[in-house]
């Protein structure tokens, strides 16, 4: 049977993973597309570390260019991440007419543009399923599956670890910082987990998915981002309470000749099925014009998930060769004329607010004073008999961001209230 030879930049995680998953299933995967997958070469910055994946004499080495510029390499995957020498490495690649498989989030929303525009140029593919999404095919699916739908709305939690964390506090009543150690452990965060806590790994996924669904690379520096480094357990407490769940979402939606593009936590009701989706797992909501509402779930991060779309990838890029149809299936297209991204300050949604008071007289009917100055409804309030400083919680009806963060610091000014106010956005989905 005809061979297509893979190099690999990266032998940690994913790298291992992909490995064991080639060498269990190769026979299958060749059975089904009709030409074997080789790992012919790995390129690894120490030969001494025991990976736990045993590979063939001389795949490996500390040369990249054994990867990068060797004639018997078809495909190179790059699984490093950062956005500097893997940006080398994979232009380097696709200019020696190399086709790509990457899971590199960060790089493709940062430099997304210049390597497609260089992989039309060399007429080669980079495919990057594992990007986003973990194990789940959502890449394929929007690229193929819903092509002929017009994009209506993304709702997505595309952080394995912070939906884990958040579970865990959920479950548990602990600490982020606790479960971090642990999500970390498990091999689901980035080699620089802030990257996952506060919201940026979420936000370059995010990125990619408006890509496919609007034709547009957004600039990842300009959507609003935050995450869940300052979430206190009390919150996610208060949530359940009242029906919710916090999860970090991504929301992506047009909003006029703009696009709705953000990251941050929200609360969600807990019966929705984004609301059930826990631990490692991830989903993504996808709504389109004529399939209407679909779900993806699966997990979203770890080594083997992730593994299954790297080697998918893998086999895309086989079929290619096997058939000499390379660009097959065009990665990234601008096709929509959409304008910019909504400012946060004009999102309306509803919102979640605690303040810490003083208990006495008056106390509450200065701060409803200032909510209705400020044009916002009170959907519910609840004040808990506690030692002060006392919990105030408020859920408003839907009002627009910029009265909300005005009203917000008019009351955070109040000699009655102590700490900052907590604000979490309400989606009820
Ligand atoms: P790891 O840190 O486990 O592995 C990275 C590997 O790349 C290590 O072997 C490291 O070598 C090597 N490496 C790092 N920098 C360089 C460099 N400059 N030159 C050569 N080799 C380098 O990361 P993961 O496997 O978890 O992640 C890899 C990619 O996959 C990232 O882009 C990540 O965002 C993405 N990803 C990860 C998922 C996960 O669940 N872990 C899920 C989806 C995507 P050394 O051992 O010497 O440090
Ligand atoms: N650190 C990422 C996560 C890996 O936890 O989701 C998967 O992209």
């Amino acid at each position: 049977m005809k061979e297509f030879r893979i190099g690999m930049i990266g032998f940690g995680t994913v790298g291992t993973g992909v490995a064991a998953c080639i060498q269990k299933n190769c026979d299958l995967m060749a059975a089904r597309i009709g030409i074997r997958p080789v790992l012919a070469r790995i390129m690894v910055r120490n030969l001494d570390v025991d990976r736990g994946v045993e590979v063939a004499e001389g795949v490996l080495t500390t040369n990249v260019d054994d990867v990068l510029n060797a004639d018997d390499i078809d495909v190179v995957v790059e699984l490093i991440g950062g956005t500097t020498d893997a940006r080398t490495f994979v232009l380097q690649a696709i200019n020696n007419g190399k086709s790509i498989v990457t899971a590199n989030k960060a790089l493709l929303a940062f430099h997304g543009a210049e390597i497609f525009a260089a992989a039309e140029a060399n007429n080669v593919d980079v495919y990057f399923e594992a990007s986003t999404a973990g194990g789940i095919p959502i890449i394929k699916t929007l690229r193929e599956g819903l092509a002929g739908n017009r994009i209506e709305s993304i709702y997505a939690i595309l952080n394995g670890t912070c939906n884990y964390i958040l579970t865990r506090m959920e479950h548990e009543g602990i600490a982020f910082a606790e479960v971090l150690d642990e999500a970390q452990k498990l091999g689901y965060a980035e080699a620089d987990p802030s990257f996952d806590i506060d919201g940026d790994d979420t936000a370059h996924k995010t990125v990619i998915l408006t890509a496919l669904a609007f034709g547009r690379w957004f600039d990842v520096a300009r959507m609003h981002t935050s995450g869940i480094r300052g979430l206190d357990v009390q919150d996610i407490e208060n949530a359940a309470g009242m029906g919710y769940k916090i999860k970090l979402l991504a929301i992506v939606k047009p909003a006029g000749n703009d696009v709705d593009m953000r990251v941050h936590p929200v609360l969600i009701p807990a019966s929705s099925m984004l609301g059930q989706v826990s631990d490692v797992f991830n989903a993504v909501c996808v709504k389109g014009d004529a399939v209407g509402e679909t779900m993806f779930y699966g997990r979203g991060a770890g080594r083997d998930a992730t593994a299954s779309a790297v080697v998918a990838d893998l086999l895309e890029v086989g079929l290619n060769i096997a058939h000499d149809s390379a660009r097959r299936v065009v990665p990234f297209q601008a096709h929509d004329t959409y304008g910019e991204l909504t400012p946060i300050d004009d999102v309306r949604s509803r919102y979640y607010i605690r303040l810490q008071v003083e208990d006495k007289p008056d106390v509450l009917s200065r701060i409803t004073h200032i909510f209705g100055e400020s044009n916002i409804s009170i959907a519910s309030i609840l004040q808990k008999e506690t030692t002060e400083p006392v919990p105030v919680v408020l859920m408003t009806h839907i009002a627009r961001e910029k009265d909300v963060q005005s009203a917000l610091q008019k009351i955070a000014g109040l000699d009655v209230v102590s700490d900052e106010p907590v604000l979490l956005r309400v989606e009820d989905l």
